[in-house]
């Protein structure tokens, strides 16, 4: 379709439905946390040859086991997310999804008591077209209403909804339409929507300041995959596309580049702290993909920083963005709350040693405070320079990694 006409008629579809309908939900102030199956245990059905890995209501309680127990809900991580592959194959008599039954033998409303008995939120994965991208049940134009309300009948906290099998015509239809069906069950549902994903994550064919009426969080860009090279190409297109992207982040809606990959094994520690770095830097989602049963401690004590944490979380929920760019070299800059920065010195070289810089503020307009800046090495957890204008602070850079400093004022 025409875009002209498209955009018309999203304005005449919005008009129809009124202001009132758009999602309302108060959720997703900061950018939500948890913990999601689709990158690590991706369509795993098979229980009878892994157990452990299928995608299954065991895996799901056993992820909400570790969430509580090693500390990670305490630090904010709340969110346990089923991705694709959970579904049954056909709807039930009533015409509504059901879960498959082998894997998930109590249903989805048992578990999803299960997960809020241990104080966590569930959330669950549709499709808006004929099939999800793994072949499982998709959701209909004519079924969105029906399974909103089934989602809301179970307790569900969260509906990811995914693009794939579905036109432009049929997104621009059905995802402003899952919104209002999901503001209608009267529960608070988070909506992740995959829709700018799908039409190339860019103006003029992705309107954010609508998305962001619609839904709480939206994927971008293409998939992560436990690889470095994936990492460093999402970084480069948030980069490269940020005057449309940045503005469109704020509490209540989020840009969302994707899993956390950290505790699988693609990514160095040196990778791990970069793609955690720019994640924060990013106001990104936190949802990590990985097997909280096996986590080595490294990866854990990243995931874990407290610094890092409150860096993403910041309530002044403004996305930072890159303000330095060379061959080997990124600097991102993000403005938090209360006079705060934080600043990431990536070092995208995958050759020879750590490379040295030194960090002054003026050039970098962080001055507002004339006495001064402590200056933190989140990943350090150490406080590593005191500055004014005057002084400087060198550091290096390893190959493939970050340094992320966290800028308090002292005035
Ligand atoms: C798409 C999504 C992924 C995941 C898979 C499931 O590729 O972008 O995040 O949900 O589908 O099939």
């Amino acid at each position: 379709m025409h875009c002209g006409i498209l955009v018309l008629f999203i304005s005449l579809f919005l008009t129809l439905v009124g202001p009132c309908e758009l999602l309302d939900n108060g959720l997703a102030k900061s950018p939500p946390m948890g913990w999601i199956a689709w990158e690590r245990f991706r369509c795993t059905t098979d229980c009878n040859v892994y157990p452990d890995n299928c995608i299954s209501e065991d895996l799901f309680m056993a992820m909400a086991d570790k969430l509580v127990e090693d500390g990670w809900k305490d630090l904010g991580y709340q969110y346990v997310n089923i991705d694709d592959c959970w579904s049954a194959l056909v709807r039930d008599v009533n015409g509504k999804l059901q879960a498959d039954q082998d894997r998930f033998p109590n249903g989805i409303k048992k578990l999803a008591e299960y997960i809020h008995s241990k104080g966590l939120k569930l959330g669950i994965y549709g499709d808006l077209g004929h099939s999800t991208c793994g072949g499982y049940l998709g959701t209909l134009p004519e079924t969105i209403d029906i399974d909103a309300n089934t989602f809301a009948e179970w307790e569900v906290d969260m509906v990811k909804l995914d693009g794939c099998n579905s036109n432009s015509t049929e997104r621009s239809i059905g995802y402003p339409k899952m919104s209002h069906a999901l503001n209608s069950t009267g529960r608070a549902i988070l909506y992740s929507c995959s829709w700018p994903a799908y039409e190339d994550g860019l103006p003029p064919k992705v309107n954010y300041t609508l998305i962001g009426q619609l839904c709480n969080l939206w994927r971008n860009y293409d998939d992560i995959n436990d690889s470095w090279d994936k990492v460093k190409a999402i970084i480069n297109w948030f980069g490269d596309h940020q005057e449309d992207l940045q503005p469109a982040a704020g509490p209540g809606r989020w840009n969302d580049p994707d899993m956390l990959i950290v505790g699988n094994f693609g990514l160095s520690q040196d990778q791990s702290k970069a793609q955690l770095a720019i994640w924060a830097i990013l106001a990104a989602p936190f949802f990590m993909s990985n097997d909280l049963r096996t986590i080595s401690d490294d990866a854990m004590n990243l995931l874990q920083n407290k610094l890092l944490i409150h860096i993403d979380q910041d309530k002044l929920g403004q996305q930072g963005v890159r303000i330095k760019k060379d061959q080997d070299f990124q600097l991102w800059k993000r403005k938090l709350s209360h006079g705060q920065f934080a600043l990431a010195y990536l070092n995208t070289a995958d050759l020879g040693e750590a490379r040295s810089f030194t960090l002054s503020l003026s050039p970098l307009h962080i001055e507002d405070c004339s006495l001064g800046y402590n200056i933190y090495d989140v990943f350090d957890k150490q406080l590593v320079a005191f500055l004014t204008s005057n002084h400087t602070h060198s550091f290096r850079v390893n190959p493939t990694s970050v340094v992320l400093f966290f800028i308090r004022p002292v005035c």
